[in-house]
C-alpha cells in the first residue's frame, strides 16, 4: 500500500516529463543560439579579419571623447576602438597612443584629420608606434598619406560619402571604407545610411565596408551585414558609456534626449555656408542662428567683407566641443550627438553595450529560424 505522503505516480511522471521537456527546450535553445552566433561570426568575418577584433564593431573616433580610456575599453571588450587625434600635435598623439597601448594589448586604430597641417608627421608617429590601422577623416585623403601608411605596414581606412568616391578611394589603395549616414553625430554628409548603403554596398566588394550613423541596436547592424557590410561603427552610444571621460552632464543630456533633439546645424543664408554638424539643440544652437543673422546684417552694412563674415560664422563654434564634453556646459557648448541618442536610456559600461548589440543581432537570427518558438 502506498503511504499517504508519497506523491501519486502520475504526478511523478508529470514532473519528470516537464523536467525532460525543459531540458530538451534548453538544449534546443542553446543549440539555436550557438548556430546564430556562428552565423553572425560568418557575416562579419571580413570585418573581424580585417580589424583583428572579436566583433566587427568599431567605436568611431570622437574628438575629446575617444582617448585612452574609452578606446582601450572598446578594444578590451572585443570591439575596435579608434583614438581621435583631432588637433593634437605629434608629440601629444605619441603620448596618447603609448598610454592606450599600456591599457590594452588588443588592436585599435588612430583617426587623423586630413586637414591637419602636420598630417605627414602624425602618420609617422602612428607607424613608429606600430599602430595597425589609420583612419583618414575630413575629406578625400591625399595619395601620399595613404601610400605612407601602407608602406609603413599599417592599413588605411577612409570615409566614402558616395559611390564614385568609394571607387576612387579603392583605386587610391585604401584598405577599407566607412560609409557614414547623415543620422550620425558630429560632422555629417547629406545622405542617410539607408540610401548610402544601397548606393555603395552592392558595388564595392574588393575591400571591407563598415557602416556608420544612427546605429543603436544589433538588429540594425545585422541588417546591414546582410546587405554586404563588413561591420558597423558607432559613436553616440559609446560617448555616453561609463568609461567615456565626457562630463556627467554631457552623458545625462544623452540619456534625456530623443532622436529628434539631435539636429543638423542650420544655415541661415545661402551665401554663407555652414559646416553641417549634428548635435543636441540647446542655447548654443539658438545663439548660432542669432550670430549668423547678426553677421549677415554686418556684411550687408559693409562692416564685414564676405570673407570676414564667413570666418566670423566659422569661428563661432571654436572650442565649443571641449566646453560641452570636458567642462560639461551642455547649454552653450557643442553637444555633438547622432539620432541614435534616442536609444540611450542609461550610462552603461562599454562591455555591456557591446554584449547587448551582439545579443540583439543573435536574438534576431534565432527568432527568424524559430518563428513559432519563444526562445
Ligand atoms: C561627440 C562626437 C564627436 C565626433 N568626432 C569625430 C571626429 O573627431 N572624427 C571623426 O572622424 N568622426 C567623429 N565623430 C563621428 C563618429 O566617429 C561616428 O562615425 C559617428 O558617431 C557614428 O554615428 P552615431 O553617432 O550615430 O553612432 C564624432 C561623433 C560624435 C558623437
Amino acid at each position: 500500500m502506498m503511504d499517504d505522503f508519497s506523491p501519486p505516480p502520475e504526478g511523478n511522471e508529470q514532473a519528470h516529463d516537464t523536467a525532460a521537456h525543459d531540458a530538451a527546450h534548453d538544449t534546443a535553445r542553446s543549440a539555436a543560439r550557438s548556430a546564430a552566433r556562428a552565423r553572425l561570426d560568418r557575416l562579419w568575418s571580413a570585418g573581424t579579419g580585417f580589424l583583428g577584433s572579436r566583433y566587427a564593431i568599431l567605436g568611431g573616433a570622437m574628438s575629446w571623447v575617444s582617448e585612452r580610456n574609452l578606446v582601450s575599453a572598446i578594444s578590451n571588450a572585443g570591439g575596435f576602438g579608434v583614438l581621435a587625434c583631432g588637433a593634437m600635435e605629434p608629440d601629444r598623439l605619441a603620448e596618447e597612443i603609448a598610454a592606450t597601448q599600456a591599457m590594452t594589448s588588443r588592436p585599435f586604430g588612430v583617426n587623423l584629420i586630413t586637414m591637419h597641417p602636420r598630417l605627414d608627421d602624425l602618420v609617422r608617429v602612428c607607424l613608429a608606434a606600430k599602430v595597425t590601422h589609420v583612419v583618414l577623416a575630413g575629406g578625400i585623403p591625399p595619395g601620399p598619406a595613404i601610400r605612407a601608411i601602407k608602406d609603413g605596414g599599417a592599413r588605411a581606412i577612409a570615409f566614402a560619402p558616395a559611390l564614385v568616391l568609394a571607387k576612387r578611394l579603392v583605386r587610391m589603395g585604401v584598405d577599407a571604407l566607412v560609409i557614414e549616414g547623415a543620422e550620425a553625430g558630429g560632422h555629417i554628409g547629406p545622405v542617410s545610411l539607408t540610401v548610402l548603403a544601397q548606393e555603395v554596398l552592392p558595388f564595392i566588394r574588393s575591400v571591407p565596408v563598415f557602416v556608420a550613423g544612427g546605429l543603436g541596436r544589433g538588429e540594425a547592424i545585422l541588417s546591414y551585414l546582410e546587405q554586404g557590410a563588413a561591420g558597423a561603427q558607432l559613436g553616440t552610444r559609446f560617448a555616453a558609456s561609463a568609461e567615456s571621460i565626457a562630463h556627467d552632464r554631457f552623458k545625462a543630456a544623452f540619456v534625456r534626449a530623443n532622436a529628434r533633439d539631435a539636429v543638423a546645424s542650420i544655415q541661415l543664408d545661402e551665401r554663407f555656408p555652414v559646416i553641417p554638424v549634428r548635435g543636441l539643440t540647446n542655447e548654443g544652437t539658438r545663439a548660432f542662428l542669432r550670430h549668423q543673422g547678426e553677421t549677415v546684417r554686418r556684411f550687408l552694412d559693409g562692416e564685414f567683407t564676405r570673407e570676414q563674415a564667413q570666418l566670423e560664422i566659422e569661428h563661432f563654434w571654436a572650442g565649443s566641443l571641449r566646453r560641452a564634453v570636458i567642462d560639461g556646459d551642455v547649454e552653450n557648448g557643442s553637444v555633438m550627438a547622432g539620432q541614435s541618442v534616442g536609444m540611450i536610456s542609461a550610462v552603461q559600461p562599454v562591455a555591456a553595450i557591446i554584449a547587448e548589440l551582439v545579443e540583439q543581432a543573435v536574438d534576431a537570427l534565432v527568432r527568424r529560424d524559430n518563428p513559432a518558438e519563444e526562445m
